[in-house]
């Protein structure tokens, strides 16, 4: 049971902005803030690495296990994964540690090192933490949870904007497929799908600009704080 201290869990599909809008909100409010993909990443890629076979349930394991798992509170609170002493850093957003993370996410005992560690992490509360299935499975009992969503168009939209501004080539059709395809995966996965219960705060991102979130999200936070 925690102690003190909000957990606000923010869930929704790959490309909604959840990194983003939960970066903010942590500085906003002056909390802690941890993305759950980048544990993910960070192990696949440490299995790539080891040239690992992804589907593997025991190996990708004992990877988990015998590394050395450090996080740090970094600038405005973000939460950063030292591996085996290797700061994780852009090497994560690569497609094939995309595509990596994608195969180990589906295995349980991956899931359950990786959320009895995001339960260490968000013990004390005071933390953003933003996945897949944070107010579902790893705090259910999260004071605030949020539901993030767009449609995969305007996600795949935004993604090619995003690409086009770091002035890399983006193919919409390309871009849109991959995202219909993780958010299947997503979906479908035996363990700790991507669930929309009812206790979320849904907001649908689609017409509304990053600022308009935060907006919505910090009146659902003070009306809690309010009657506490
Ligand atoms: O949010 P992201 O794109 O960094 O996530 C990377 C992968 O990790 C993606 O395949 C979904 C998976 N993931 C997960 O299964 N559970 C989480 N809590 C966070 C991410």
């Amino acid at each position: 049971m925690r102690k003190k201290g909000l957990v606000i869990a923010i869930d929704g599909p790959a490309g909604v902005g959840k990194s983003s809008i939960g970066e903010m909100l942590a500085r906003a409010v002056d909390y802690k803030f941890l993305s759950t993909g980048q544990m993910y990443r960070a192990l696949a890629w440490k299995a790539l690495s080891l040239g690992a076979d992804l589907e593997n349930e025991e190996q990708v394991t004992a990877i988990a296990l015998k590394s050395h798992w450090d996080f740090v509170s970094g600038e405005f609170k973000v939460i950063k994964i030292i591996l085996d002493g290797v700061a994780m850093d852009s090497r994560l957003n690569s497609e094939s540690v995309g595509r990596a993370t994608s195969s180990i996410a589906r295995l349980s005992s991956v899931r359950k090192f990786m959320c009895d560690k995001q339960r260490e992490i968000g013990e004390a509360g005071e933390i953003v933490m933003e996945g897949r299935d944070i107010g579902s499975n790893v705090f259910p009992d999260a004071e605030i949870k949020i539901y993030l969503d767009a449609s995969p168009q305007e996600r795949a939209k935004r993604r090619v904007n995003q690409l086009l501004e770091e002035g890399k080539a983006a193919d919409y059709e390309e871009i849109f497929s991959a995202i219909v395809k993780r958010d299947k995966q997503d979906a479908e996965r035996k363990y700790n799908p991507l669930t929309k219960s009812k206790d979320y705060n849904v907001i649908d991102t689609t017409d509304l600009n990053k600022e308009q979130v935060l907006e919505k999200i910090l009146k659902l936070y003070k009306d809690y704080c309010s009657v506490q």
